[in-house]
């Protein structure tokens, strides 16, 4: 099946073309420069700008991928979890090329996408990543632990594949989740208290590769919940670690994008420390996790997990345990419309396809993966 996959979730306008499993063109055109200024995604500004670059978008990954529209067979679209506006943007548009095409249309849920881009393969089916064939790995009737970390999202999630009339069906178990803020949002908001741009991630990682991450002291969220705890909540650590940085240099009330008083070397110590914190936090969880259910195969995947520290001390924290570490291609970490053309493919053997156009709307950032539900 070749799906034309469209992914409007947030502040990347993507289109892409997926034959099953393997990649023949992605485009992902960011948002950043049109929300820089206001230091975080504006809806109505993300709406716009999906609207106005989509036509663009989806011309040029047709074109990339050598194909007509009426060469393809379905067409799929993000549909939540996400900003509401936003999604709704790429949904009209899929629906009345749809509609127009008289192309199946099939919903996808965006953290599924996450979990997918780690099938990809390129156009010559090698795998993305080194030494990962996922649809060898498993014996069909496998699970698999992910854990998703994204500016909108902090879940675990087991999930099976099995076999089922020769269709792989995957089906998806949320765990555990974040009862306030996701990983990402406390990066960014912390990120945007140091004048560091929006988003925050990449930049803070920069600054705490010169850091000394023992430097400040910060409490690890939920460090003494009950050992069956898998949920996460990052919104008290951004107000402990600003009170940290108010204290120990006696700043007080004045934002820090407006002083001068840390130096560089002090800022990339508070990055380094405040980076160490959040992995202890998700990989606290990921380790009961794996307690948990004995899960032993680990994926590692959302925007977050571009983060090399993250992704070298979880890939440690699997392997000591005995297990099997994988990690989303980095290309594919934050949002792209290729993991949303795979994910289809799971969508649709599992019999998610619109009966009708109007059944499809957007979920709204909360629903987590589930399914079923
Ligand atoms: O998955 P994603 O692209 O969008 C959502 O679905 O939310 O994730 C975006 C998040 C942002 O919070 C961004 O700051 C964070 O991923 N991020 C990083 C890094 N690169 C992106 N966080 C830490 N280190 C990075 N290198
Ligand atoms: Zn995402």
């Amino acid at each position: 099946m070749i799906v034309l996959a469209i992914e409007t979730s947030c502040d990347e306008t993507s289109a892409a073309v997926v034959e099953g499993n393997k990649l023949l063109s992605n485009v992902v055109w960011s948002q950043i420069k049109d929300h820089f200024r206001w230091g975080g995604v504006v809806p109505s500004i993300a709406r716009r700008a999906h609207e106005d670059r989509l036509p663009e978008i989806v011309s040029r990954v047709l074109n990339d991928s050598r194909l007509t529209i009426g060469e393809i067979n379905a067409i799929a679209v993000t549909v939540g979890p996400g900003l509401a506006p936003a999604l709704e943007a790429g949904i009209e548009f899929a629906k009345k090329l749809a509609l127009e095409q008289k192309k199946p249309l099939i919903p996808v849920n965006h953290l599924e996408g996450h979990i997918a881009s780690l099938f990809l393969q390129r156009k010559s089916c090698q795998p993305f990543i080194n030494n990962f064939e996922p649809f060898n790995l498993f014996n069909l009737s496998d699970h698999f632990l992910s854990l998703i970390v994204s500016g909108g999202h902090t879940e675990l999630v087991s999930s099976n594949l099995k076999s089922q009339n020769s269709k792989l069906i995957m089906q998806h178990f949320l765990i555990g989740h974040t009862l306030d803020d996701a990983a990402g949002e406390c990066i960014d908001k912390i990120g945007r208290e140091l004048g560091l741009g929006y988003p925050a991630g990449p930049v803070l990682e920069r600054f705490a590769k010169d850091g000394d991450p023992e430097k400040y002291k910060l409490p690890v969220p939920m460090e003494r919940s009950p050992r069956e705890n898998l949920n996460f909540s990052f919104s008290g650590l951004k107000t402990a670690a600003i009170q940290t940085l108010y204290k120990s240099h006696s700043i007080s009330k004045v934002s820090l994008r407006q002083t001068k008083e840390l130096s560089k070397q002090e800022i990339c110590n508070f990055c380094a420390s405040f980076q160490k914190t959040v992995i202890d936090a998700l990989l606290l969880k990921l380790k009961r996790a794996m307690t948990a259910t004995g899960l032993k195969t680990v994926f590692l995947t959302g925007g977050v997990s571009a983060n090399n520290q993250l992704r070298r001390r979880a890939g440690a924290l699997v392997r000591s345990s005995g297990g099997r570490f994988y990690a989303a291609p980095k290309k594919f970490s934050g949002d792209n419309a290729a993991m949303i053309g795979m994910a289809a493919q799971f969508s649709f053997n599992r019999g998610e396809v619109a009966r009708s156009l109007n059944e499809i709307a957007a979920i709204d950032r909360q629903p987590g993966l589930n399914f079923p539900s």
